[in-house]
């Protein structure tokens, strides 16, 4: 079976959210806009909907996570769905349980939906594929391969702030090599058309077939910025790197860290983004983090109005048209 084929049914509706892969621009401004009828207006929360009552959101969570967690709990939560938030550090999972065997003893108690997320790539479409019929998987976050609700709140946040993707040029920041943040936001932006991709690291901290996601390698962070519209920084992820790829952090941030200096190279209207977590010192200061250009803390908040419209969609209530 496809990858298109697993995540939308016959009529090409959402079934699985797993990867930005095999989707088309127009499902993905779909999703864009289904968020936005979701989404807190300046000055106002986002309305608790009844559009998923009587469904029951597993959080299957094998890693730690403090945004993508707490946002999918709060997502389910306002479109009036009953969440279970299932902890694995006191689950039968310790006692040797495994994967699949977890997955169909949650299922037997109804659960609808689960969002997992895995330290090993392919993990959620392992469970898509042995689901049963009727319930959705979305993947929050398999290992370095795909976090596809990120890249989605992150296309929201860019679309919020410079309207149309195609003249943009855009720049990510570091650890591509281990991020699947950055997969799936390279995906998503070449499938919505920007004008330029660019990626900026060095040699150690870039994916051997990198030219083949179809992006502009730089690794001279001042020459990357250059008028860009919107930087994206990356964490260092040393839990999945198995060696030492960098002499230090301190020398990372001579080389790659954002000052308010480097961001001058940048289109004066740039934006900073950031997946988080943050870490200050060493691939941003707290001057940019903390800065006007910053919109990171904005890009937490439209994660709420992603993840509703994901969960709509997926579970066959994708108008977004806001109730009681
Ligand atoms: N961006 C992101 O995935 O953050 P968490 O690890 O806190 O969920």
């Amino acid at each position: 079976m496809s990858i298109e084929q697993l995540q939308t049914d016959e009529h090409g509706r959402l079934r699985h959210f797993l990867s930005i892969e095999g989707f088309r621009r127009e499902q993905l401004l779909q999703i864009l806009d289904t968020a936005e009828s979701f989404a807190m207006l300046p000055g106002r929360q986002v309305k608790k909907v009844p559009l998923l009552r009587g469904k029951i959101i597993t959080n299957l969570f094998f890693e730690n996570s403090t945004r993508t967690r707490t946002t999918f709990e709060l997502a389910a939560k306002l479109l009036s769905a009953d969440v279970i938030n299932f902890n694995i550090d006191v689950s039968a999972t310790s006692k040797g349980e495994t994967l699949l065997d977890t997955l169909r003893n949650i299922e037997a108690m109804h659960s609808d939906m689960f969002v997992v997320r895995h330290s090993a790539s392919g993990a959620a479409h392992f469970i898509a594929r042995h689901a049963a019929p009727g319930v959705s998987i979305i993947n929050a976050g398999d290992g370095c391969h795909a976090h596809p609700t990120q890249a989605m709140l992150d296309m929201f946040t860019i679309r919020r702030y410079k309207g149309d993707f195609t003249p943009l040029r855009i720049a990510i920041v570091g650890d591509v090599q281990h991020s699947r943040v950055a997969r799936s936001q390279i995906m998503a932006l070449n499938i919505l058309g920007v004008s330029e991709v660019r990626v900026i690291a060095p040699r150690t901290l870039l994916p051997a077939d990198v030219r083949t996601l179809g992006v502009h390698v730089f690794h001279d962070l001042e020459q990357g910025l250059k008028d860009v519209d919107v930087v994206i920084m990356l964490r260092l992820q040393h839990e999945r790197m198995d060696n030492a790829l960098l002499p230090s952090a301190h020398e990372y941030f001579q080389l790659y860290g954002l000052t308010a200096e480097r961001l001058e190279y940048a289109k004066p209207d740039a934006i900073v983004m950031h997946p988080g977590p943050i870490n200050r010192g060493v691939e941003i200061t707290s001057e940019v983090a903390d800065g006007p250009q910053s919109v990171i803390l904005q890009q937490v908040s439209y994660g709420i109005a992603i993840r509703m419209a994901v969960m709509s969609m997926a579970l066959g209530n994708s108008s977004g048209e806001q109730g009681s």
